[in-house]
């Protein structure tokens, strides 16, 4: 007999707390969130203006915020220095006093294996232009030249401690270049995450705040398009075959196609980081009192998850830790 009601009903699934909890196709995990920081010189902290509740923080007061992030359970921390000073190669950055690598030794130090230890490793926060190469005689960023810088920085951070180099510098070639400086130096076991998909995006803006860029110009001539979607998972494709251990697409929110894509194909694990802008605007709306902030945190970064996503970069990892416990 047919009642002309409906035999299939979903919203079964759907009727309790305890019914939702059971079926939940996606599930966040502390291990899943890994928490970006800046590390700045001089003796005091500073507080973001552009990113409420995130802190340039400094030799010492980076310790206790570690800790925090250990105890919460998170998987890692991805470090970023903000240098006093800059000039046009970045010579802060292979400096082994440099404030990345210092950082890097303080927080190794405080964590041992508590923490994966990350380190970003590109030159705009160490460029007196800002660009996250060096520039040729026509002001044009070398790939080539900036390749050999970037194996000399993946020297001193492996140096310092780093176990995972992050290379968001999106030159061609980067992968296979730091892995036969670090292969060659005998450091075989540091891991190398490619943010192979990395686009040139407006949603990095607090972050220019955050690492007091000064940059002149735009990163369109090697961060991708954000109207490609294809060239997102070509660009991992390159990396892996490379010798990447793990991709990542940046932003997160807005490329959740790019990151099903790459995550649909990859033989290596998949990180996507929500950046800066997606943190202030979800931060910004919620203190005009226009949105939810604890559920639109939690649905953005579940999101991530949903999409693909193996492991989440955002700067609410340790709060969002904490109340997934
Ligand atoms: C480059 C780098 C950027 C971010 C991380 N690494 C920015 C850029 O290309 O300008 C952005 C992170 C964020 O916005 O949260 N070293």
């Amino acid at each position: 007999m047919t009642s002309g009601f409906p035999v299939a009903r979903p919203r079964r699934l759907r009727a309790t707390d305890a019914i939702r909890r059971q079926v939940a196709e996606t599930r966040l995990h502390p291990a899943d969130l890994i928490l970006p920081l800046f590390v700045r010189e001089g003796a005091d902290p500073r507080p973001l203006g552009s990113m409420p509740g995130v802190v340039q923080h400094t030799l010492e007061s980076v310790r206790s915020v570690v800790q925090d992030a250990a105890a919460a359970g998170l998987g890692g921390v991805m470090i970023f220095g903000v240098p006093e000073h800059r000039d046009a190669t970045g010579t802060g950055a292979t400096d082994p006093d440099g404030i990345l690598n210092q950082a890097t030794r303080v927080i190794a130090s405080e964590v041992g294996d508590a923490l994966v230890v990350q380190t970003d490793l590109c030159l705009d926060e160490f460029t007196d232009h800002g660009h996250c190469g060096v520039l040729d005689a026509d002001g044009r960023v070398d790939n080539d030249a900036t390749l050999l810088r970037y194996q000399d920085m993946a020297l001193a951070q492996a140096d310092a401690g780093s176990a995972l180099l992050g290379l968001s510098g999106m030159m061609d070639g980067q992968v296979a270049a730091v892995r036969y400086a670090l292969d060659d130096a005998g450091r075989s076991d540091v891991a190398v995450l490619s943010y192979s998909a990395k686009y040139a995006s407006a949603y990095y803006g607090p972050f220019r705040e955050a690492v007091a860029s000064t940059l002149t110009g735009n990163r369109r001539s090697y961060q991708l398009d954000p109207a490609n979607r294809r060239e997102g998972l070509r660009e991992a494709q390159l990396d892996v075959a490379e010798g990447a251990d793990i991709v990542m697409v940046k932003p997160a929110g807005s490329y959740l196609d790019v990151l099903a894509d790459v995550s649909a194909w990859s033989p290596v694990p998949v990180w996507a980081y929500q950046v800066s802008g997606e943190y202030a605007m979800i931060e910004a709306a919620a203190a005009n009192g226009w949105i939810d902030r604890d559920r639109a945190i939690l649905e953005s970064v579940l999101s991530i998850k949903r999409a693909g996503a193996d492991a989440i970069l955002t700067y609410w990892a340790t709060e969002l830790a904490t109340t997934l416990r």
